[in-house]
């Protein structure tokens, strides 16, 4: 008889077959950076997450640093926005700011910036609005723009996450063109229209002022469609690829697997806040929760994971 029993009764025995193993290196930690001095506000929907002031942000930086993670996501929330996102790509922006001076204080820690326009833009969409449309076309030169920017400013992977067509293309075009030819791209390659993005949104004060997302980000019924979106950024240039939310998705992190890029998941802030909601409640053991979510996430076939537990995790791992 087959005694699958034999290979589990020991904790050393379990740790010899072990057939996936979460590290440390895997794991990308989001970062908030507002405008304005001696910031750490809270953000109500995601406990334990804050936007920090660029003069708080040594708080995090030294944990990050410390943690052994492998970098930050940063996202910036600017004073000022407009109709054309100008802030975006204003070499000066809260966000070009925030990643000179964690590159200052911190080199060795990865910097990935996420270019889209929501965070920047007075009516909150991804894209340039014209009489209620989100333009596809329009929208490409402003990420362009927006990606050289934070590439000068020492971004070290640039991640396009607005859903708008042809932009690894516009984007790998314009760094090349700018001479930042050794500048990665990570395209958030198939992003759901999703609910589970609804406390990011409080966040990063990037709700749309009228309608949804849908025009842009793909529908959760179509995997098959969202393996054509990945394969098409990897023919624009794409060096890596995300699939985003990770857990309802773990289908088509499996499927994306097979493509061979290196594939990122993105855990995101809804599935970040119905764990730390359920504990803090008492109903389920957080730490175990995390882990088990990292680990399905990495045995799906993500090499690395953005999450907001990264901090914690990277704690709680027991061999790395
Ligand atoms: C911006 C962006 C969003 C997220 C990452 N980049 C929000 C959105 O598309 O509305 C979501 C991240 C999260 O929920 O944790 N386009
Ligand atoms: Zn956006």
């Amino acid at each position: 008889m087959q005694r699958f029993r034999r290979l589990r009764k020991s904790e050393g025995i379990r740790r010899l077959v072990r057939e996936t193993k979460l590290s440390r290196s895997d794991l990308i930690y989001p970062v908030f950076v507002a405008e304005g001095k001696n910031i750490k506000k809270p953000v109500d929907s995601m406990p334990d997450v804050f936007q920090y002031s660029i003069d708080r942000l040594d708080e995090i930086l030294t944990q990050a640093a410390k943690s052994g993670i492998s970098g930050l996501l940063i996202f910036g929330i600017p004073a000022h926005k407009d109709e054309l996102a100008t802030s975006a790509y204003d070499d000066n922006g809260i966000t070009q700011q925030a990643i000179r001076y964690i590159k200052r204080r911190c080199p060795a820690l990865l910097v990935i910036a996420d270019v889209c326009l929501c965070e920047y833009t007075s009516h909150g969409h991804c894209g340039v609005v014209k009489d209620g449309v989100v333009l596809n076309d329009e929208t490409l030169p402003l990420l362009s723009e927006m990606a050289v920017s934070l590439a000068k400013v020492g971004a070290d992977i640039i991640a396009p996450s607005d859903m708008m067509d042809g932009r690894v293309a516009a984007i790998r075009q314009a760094l090349d063109d700018s001479g930042f030819i050794d500048t990665p791209i990570l395209s958030y390659s198939a992003k759901f229209a999703s609910a589970y993005y609804a406390p990011f949104r409080d966040a990063a004060q990037s709700a749309p002022a009228f309608g949804d997302r849908k025009t842009y980000q793909m529908d959760p019924s179509n995997g098959r469609e969202a393996l054509r979106e990945i394969q098409s950024d990897i023919e624009e240039g794409a060096d890596m690829v995300m699939v985003k939310p990770a857990l309802a998705y773990l289908d088509i992190i499996r499927e994306a697997k097979k493509l061979n890029y290196p594939l990122v998941a993105y855990n995101v802030s809804g599935e970040y806040a119905m764990v730390k909601a359920a504990a803090q409640n008492g109903w389920i053991d957080e730490k175990r929760i995390v882990l088990e979510n990292l680990l399905s996430i990495k045995r799906a076939g993500a090499d690395v994971i953005i999450t907001y537990h990264a901090l914690d995790a990277a704690r709680w791992m027991e061999d790395a």
